[in-house]
């Protein structure tokens, strides 16, 4: 038998002045729209900020429904979103911020298995790294990449 250690870098920050600036900018955005999501069955409000190379700056929150499975999360919203009107341009980087009961969550935000996959499918699609900021009002993370997210992942090598 052999052992491998997967190590993963996470960047922590104790508030939004301490990150680089576009960071903070696309943060901003991500917490502005946090505050217009459809969430009235969870009341728990998650907004996501896309930062496109061509320039683009997109947003999006999630969006619930009465049958439950039919919603979406923030993160796709956004990410959906940028690739369907700019399929060209690669994800620079993402930030998601979330609130309950319109209060920024303590602990930095984690995103779920199939926004991951998500993540991972436009970081090999256009072939960049993606920076991942998430947010909270300890900490803020900040990741280099969607493999330290969802490391070992299912891509279109396997197919
Ligand atoms: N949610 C997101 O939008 N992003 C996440 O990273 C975690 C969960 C949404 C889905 C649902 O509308 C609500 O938060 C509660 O799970």
């Amino acid at each position: 038998m052999k052992t491998t250690e997967i190590r993963i870098l996470v960047y922590e920050f104790e508030s939004i002045d301490e990150l680089p600036v576009n960071d903070q900018k696309l943060l901003i955005e991500a917490r502005r729209i946090t505050s217009l999501a459809y969430a009235p069955y969870s009341g728990f409000h998650v907004g996501a900020a896309v930062q496109l190379g061509n320039g683009q700056l997109l947003t999006g929150n999630n969006q619930e429904n009465s049958a439950y499975p039919s919603g979406l999360c923030a993160e796709r919203v956004a990410l959906f979103y940028a690739n369907a009107n700019y399929p060209d341009s690669e994800v620079e980087s993402i930030a998601i911020s979330a609130a309950k009961n319109g209060v920024l969550v303590n602990e930095p935000v984690k995103p779920c298995g199939s926004c991951r996959q998500a993540l991972a499918e436009a970081e090999v699609r256009f072939g960049k790294p993606i920076r991942i900021i998430l947010d909270g009002q300890d900490t803020i993370m900040v990741l280099d990449s969607v493999e330290s997210l969802l490391p070992l992942s299912f891509s279109k090598d396997s197919l």
